[in-house]
């Protein structure tokens, strides 16, 4: 059921060789000049007929086969057709007080009177064009559950993620993100799984891209699903997280994934100077059409509890605050997106988390032209539906709200768990 705020028509291209469109519009009675009653008068030329306020239930007035002069020369002659009476001033509740109205110029509600007028002074609309799915996959075949986000799942890598693919692209959602449950077995120190050519993340790319060619997909780039110790880089034996040899096997990492057909690589690691080594690999490689989304303000968050729990990725010790940004930082948002900016990032993923952090993402949608995604990251999705399941908020609603106050902050491109349910709801179905 759409809210008011979302009836903006929402168009995404053709997908499927289906087109889309957003909302229905709202079938609300309050859009219709609506008396509702029929109404007997008396017209000219002194015959009765009868008058519809609203074309609701009857078809159009009949017509008495008169030319423009005879219409007229009947009204200036004095003959005017009745129409509907002026409507009744409607009441207010016995005891309401009696005041003299406020002597104001401007009331902002004479803008949000009706759904219609609501919809056209939207200022922010959305579409599931602007959504990348983020999916869990693994070796087993089948789906497993993910306990702390309700809902998602490890998707068998060549069933179930190719049918959650087929689900999203039904509804006009062409964009996913990839992220791999990588066994025990295969972890090492120093992540080398991340760019074996035929580990889980480019099997999979080369199966959806053989099946929907003009899937987008991207990937995240970090050694955590691969290393041993849990961590986005090399821990040497006093807990530092090696900067520049990380970024040496983060190299790799995207070159492989974009050997396997990559459109967007993430690397979501928060090293330093990892997007101007990557570009350059890339490059060296001859993959200077795969773009780079750098993950440029990301913060050490404890929203990202249940992804960690998706993918048995915690830290095996320590936090990750020595890479991923101080939570009480604006500024140094800043001096991030310098740097990817000039290293050359194509899209800056702002934020991570997202609604905590819409301060941030206007900062850097004000600051900078590259296009701006936000990532409503597995801690926000899992609290949004924990409060659903428990009937403490309409978790539709709440996720459609959540969905345009990232839009209304600045994100162009938004990551988020709900890419299927919100572009459903969008494209007017019920799950
Ligand atoms: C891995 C990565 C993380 C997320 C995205 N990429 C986890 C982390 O940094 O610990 C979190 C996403 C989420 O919580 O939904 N580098």
């Amino acid at each position: 059921m759409a809210s008011s705020i979302f009836n903006a028509p929402c168009t995404v291209p053709a997908v499927n060789g289906k087109n889309y469109f957003g909302l229905k519009p709202a079938v609300n009675n309050d859009l219709r000049f609506d008396v509702g009653k029929t109404t007997s008068i008396i017209g000219f030329p002194r015959r009765v007929f009868t008058v519809r306020a609203s074309d609701k239930k009857d078809g159009p007035l009949k017509k008495l086969g008169l030319n423009d002069a005879e219409c007229e020369a009947a009204v200036v002659a004095g003959n005017v057709p009745e129409a509907p009476p002026v409507p009744p001033r409607p009441a207010p509740p016995a005891g309401t007080p009696v005041v003299p109205s406020l002597p104001l110029n401007r009331r902002p509600r004479r803008n949000r009177k009706s759904p219609a007028m609501r919809a056209s002074f939207q200022e922010t609309s959305i579409s599931p064009a602007n959504f990348v799915y983020p999916l869990f996959i693994h070796e087993g075949e089948e789906d497993t559950p993910i306990g702390a986000m309700p809902g998602c799942y490890r998707l068998g890598w060549r069933h179930g993620l190719v049918e959650e693919v087929a689900k999203a692209r039904d509804v006009g959602v062409n964009s996913i993100v990839l992220f791999p449950k990588v066994p025990d077995a295969l972890k090492s120190s120093t992540g080398d799984e991340a760019y074996n050519d035929n580990g889980l993340v480019p099997r999979a790319i080369r199966l959806l891209k053989d099946k929907y060619p003009d899937l987008v997909i991207y990937t995240d780039v970090a050694l955590d699903p691969y290393s041993s110790d849990g961590h986005d880089g090399i821990v040497r034996e006093d807990g530092v997280i090696m900067n520049d040899e990380t970024v040496y096997q983060l190299c790799k990492q995207a070159v492989s994934q974009a050997r396997a057909g990559a459109d967007v690589v993430s690397p979501s690691d928060m090293m330093d100077g990892r997007i101007g080594a990557i570009r350059k690999a890339l490059d060296a490689e001859g993959f200077q059409h795969v773009s780079i989304m750098s993950y440029t303000a990301k913060y050490a968050s404890s929203f990202y509890g249940p992804f960690r729990e998706a993918l048995d990725s915690n830290p095996r010790f320590g936090d990750k605050k020595t890479y991923q940004m101080n939570p009480a930082n604006y500024r140094e948002a800043l001096v991030e997106a310098h740097e990817d900016e000039s290293e050359g990032a194509d899209i800056l993923l702002v934020v991570k988390p997202g609604l905590p952090y819409l301060d941030i993402i206007r900062l850097l949608r004000d600051k900078s032209p590259l296009p701006i995604a936000a990532y409503q990251v597995s801690g926000e999705y899992s609290m949004i539906k924990a409060g659903g399941v428990l009937k403490m908020i309409d978790e539709e609603r709440v996720m459609m709200e959540s969905l345009i106050c990232l839009r209304r902050a600045g994100a162009d491109i938004i990551l988020t768990y709900f890419a299927l349910q919100a572009a459903r709801c969008l494209c007017g179905e019920k799950r």
